[in-house]
């Protein structure tokens, strides 16, 4: 008998092009692991309404982040990719969730007050306090036990767990109805932006997926470096230097080389920042072939969408099925 792969499921909100966080972060796993893991991957459009409910950029934001998915290697064929919004049982099943925590669990959730803090919010909606539930909804939907995700969403997995267990115990079947699902996270976990800080796009501090050679050059050149670090010949510290942590990533050949020079002086950071952009540059070039075929494409890219809606309506349904017959609701 052939063993049945275990599921991922994962997501992310569609915020438009993503930048090279989004790859380091979680993309890059999800191509990795695609093949020893039957992967679905969800846009998550409405849980950007929790903290903007405006749309009028949503349907163009996910589509820009559907083809860097693919372009990223993500294959359509293995792993069904999806709008949330068009699978109705998220809605359904994240009601059901929202029965089996309290608020003041979901008050004690650290990546809300992170959230709440770098937007300085001063009112929170009630849908974005249960984002974590909607989460929740997505994962379970799919029955996923690895979520490969950056390590700001480790709080909202533990959730997913919690009451992944309540369910179970609550409506017993045999077998219980819910996998009590995993976080993954990957070795360059948290990327650090152009001016230091955690790179994200309502900062205007990234590299995106689809920068050519020319803009990530321009853009590295602006980066932060060892702040004593002032002219070529002073010595460098590259453990403190971001750009040295794009390096290690992207350019793990030469980072002994670099270090070396760094410390030394010898190489001053003008020279540093164009090796690195050149390196950038090229570990992107594929996805930027990628993105010119399918945007020449959108036809295709619109058909991959609509498949993946379909196979995902087909599994969500089969667990909303599951669902009401332990609850004696079916
Ligand atoms: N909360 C995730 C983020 O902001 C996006 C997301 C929504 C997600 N649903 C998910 C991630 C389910 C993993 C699994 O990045």
């Amino acid at each position: 008998m052939t063993q049945q792969k275990k599921t991922i499921l994962s997501g992310m909100r569609p915020t438009g092009k993503l930048h090279l966080g989004h790859l380091v972060g979680a993309l890059e796993n999800w191509v990795a692991l695609q093949g020893e893991f039957q992967n679905y991957h969800l846009i998550a459009d409405y849980h950007a309404l929790t903290t903007n409910p405006e749309t009028a950029d949503i349907h163009a934001n996910s589509i820009d982040m559907l083809i860097d998915w693919l372009s990223a290697g993500l294959d359509p064929a293995q792993s069904p990719m999806f709008r949330q919004s068009q699978i109705k049982e998220h809605a359904e099943l994240h009601l059901i969730f929202s029965m089996l925590i309290t608020t003041a669990r979901l008050e004690r959730n650290p990546t809300l007050k992170e959230q709440v803090r770098d937007l300085e919010m001063e009112n929170i909606a009630y849908g974005h306090l249960g984002y974590p539930v909607l989460q929740a909804a997505d994962i379970l939907l799919y029955k996923g036990n690895v979520v490969p995700v950056g390590e700001d969403q480790l709080p909202h997995i533990e959730i997913t767990r919690e009451i992944a267990r309540r369910f179970n115990a609550l409506y017993p079947s045999e077998p219980p109805v819910f996998p009590e699902p995993e976080g993954k996270i990957t070795k360059f976990a948290r990327l650090t932006g152009l001016d230091g800080k955690r790179m994200s796009k309502s900062v205007g501090n990234t590299i995106l997926l689809s920068d050519p050679p020319d803009v990530i050059t321009k853009k590295l050149r602006t980066a932060v470096t060892d702040p004593q670090k002032l002219r070529k010949g002073d010595p460098g510290r590259p453990d403190v230097c971001l750009v040295f942590s794009y390096h290690n990533k992207f350019n793990p050949a030469e980072t002994a080389e670099i270090r070396t020079n760094c410390e030394s002086g010898a190489l001053g950071c003008v020279d540093c920042k164009l090796r690195c952009a050149a390196r950038i540059g090229d570990a992107l070039a594929p996805m930027r072939e990628r993105r010119t075929h399918f945007e020449a494409h959108m036809d295709d890219v619109r058909d991959i969408l609509h498949s993946g809606e379909l196979r995902a309506k087909e599994v969500a349904q089969a667990t909303m099925h599951e669902v009401r017959t332990a609850m004696r609701m079916g």
